[in-house]
């Protein structure tokens, strides 16, 4: 049995929490995409942990599997695993020996691109970790491998024929000096001995023979999504997106399993009350918190106390890189969207604690794009940027004892925030399966256990 988590937004709509929620009954928990851009905040017991490249389900003694569609950058790997392992616990992580190794060059040359761009306003705003230049060197086939750090004659091969590429690169078409990041021979050492490392530790894995024995062993595996559906490389708001796909048909060819396995399990869409986003590019309901916004825009800036309020509330500043998230009301054509592309069988809604206390919630429900209704995001960003959004109103809910709530159950949950949920499930066609009503595991409502 397999279980597929998926960000139906723009990224950090709890999906750790939910992977966590759902993990006693989980003996895998594997990654399909992304690599440490991602960031999840796991609250275990009084302990609080951020982790970005490390599965989620590895704090709670499953095994962490970084599939072949991840990019790793092994130096966060294994600060991420010594972490862990100097607060006390014992994480199991296997790397995909066909996932690609982020070097130091991707994230200089992440940096230098990202400044290129922004006097033509392409820059995605980036978390800087070197994620896109390292998917487009897999794409241009000059990437290298996992399997090539226990090789050593295979790295020094690839980094002798790479790295001069990309030293030309940022210095003849940016401009830009180099340093020990464009070096073959220290790249070499230093990553060499990260190879070392992994076979010592047992960590390298061929992703699809791991994971499909454990399935027909009978286990249960989950597949964890990064990221979210809209900035998806295919699905999102391209080019303001990341450079792999967090949808769920990824789930398949970023760890070696068949669609068919996949798709005989479930897929849990994961949606925040509310919206954030925290990198550049359009928000149509953003709640006016960036600078300059006018109404003629289509910002709100009335509303950029609430925006405020929200921030804090829910703690929206970014957990890889500490910036504060732009804010807007839940976006229904944007998860319509998402729930179409992954083919969601359930979910999961987080965050309706963060909501509470207001008079009223609002909802984009469907824009208005050239003279037409349109229920789901256009294809393009220019289109999206035309989109009026028709809002609905629902009434607020009161602040509750959310622990209560959860410990009671569904029906706990009062009454219009369950009108609000219900909203969702039916627009979406899809029942809920769990309620987030705060940051802890026991603060969660659970509807459906879809291991059962
Ligand atoms: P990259 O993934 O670092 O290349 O960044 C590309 C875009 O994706 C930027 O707008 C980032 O802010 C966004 N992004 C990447 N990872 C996350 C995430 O985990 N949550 C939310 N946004 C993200």
């Amino acid at each position: 049995m397999t279980v597929t988590i998926v960000g139906s937004q723009l990224g950090d709509e709890g999906k750790g929490g939910v992977v966590d929620l759902y993990g006693d009954e989980v003996d895998v928990v594997a990654r399909y995409q992304g690599g440490d851009n991602a960031g999840h905040t796991v609250v275990f017991g009084e302990e609080e942990y951020k982790l970005s490249l490390v599965p989620s389900g590895a704090i709670r003694g499953k095994v962490g599997v970084l599939g072949n569609g991840c990019v790793v950058n092994p130096e966060t790997l294994f600060a991420e695993i010594d972490g862990l392992r100097e607060r006390g616990l014992d994480p199991d992580v296997r790397v995909a020996e066909r996932a690609h190794v982020i070097l130091p060059y991707h994230r200089v040359l992440d940096g230098i691109e990202e400044t290129a761009k922004e006097d033509s306003d392409l820059d995605a705003g980036t978390t800087g970790r070197g994620i896109g230049p390292t998917y487009e060197d897999k794409i241009g086939r000059r990437g290298i491998r996992i399997g090539d750090l226990l090789d050593p004659d295979s790295l020094r091969t690839k980094l002798e024929y790479v790295v001069p590429q990309k030293r030309a690169l940022a210095e003849d078409v940016f401009g830009a000096t180099t340093d020990e990041a464009f070096d073959i021979g220290s790249l070499y050492e230093q990553y060499r001995r990260y190879g070392e490392r992994l076979a010592e530790e047992e960590m390298t894995v061929n992703a699809g023979g791991f994971l499909t024995e454990r399935i027909e062993a009978g286990e249960n595996v989950m597949f964890e999504g990064a990221q979210g559906t809209s900035i998806d490389i295919d699905h999102g708001d391209y080019p303001y997106v990341t450079s792999s796909n967090p949808t769920a048909g990824y789930a398949a060819t970023g760890t070696g399993v068949g669609p068919t396995v996949v798709g005989r399990g479930e897929v849990i869409g994961i949606v925040k009350a509310y919206l954030t986003r925290v990198g550049t590019g359009e928000l149509p309901t953003e709640l006016g918190s960036v600078e300059g916004q006018t109404p003629e825009d289509g910002g709100r800036p009335e509303m950029a106390d609430l925006a405020t309020e929200i921030r804090d509330e829910g703690g929206e500043y970014g957990t890889v890189t500490g910036r504060p998230r732009r804010v807007g009301w839940l976006d229904v054509p944007m998860i319509r969207h998402a729930a179409r592309v992954s083919g969601f069988t359930g979910l999961a809604i987080n965050h309706i604690d963060v909501l509470a206390g207001m008079d009223e919630v609002e909802v984009g429900h469907s824009y208005d794009l050239d003279g037409e209704e349109i229920l789901t995001m256009p294809p393009t960003s220019k289109q999206w940027a035309r989109c009026e959004v028709n809002y609905r109103r629902f009434d607020g809910w009161p602040e509750a004892d959310w622990e209560a709530v959860a410990a009671e159950g569904y029906d706990a949950i009062p009454e219009n925030a369950r009108t609000y949920l219900e909203y969702i499930s039916d627009e979406l066609d899809t029942p809920i399966y769990a309620v987030g009503v705060g940051p802890g595991r026991e603060q969660t409502v659970i509807v459906e256990t879809p291991f059962a």
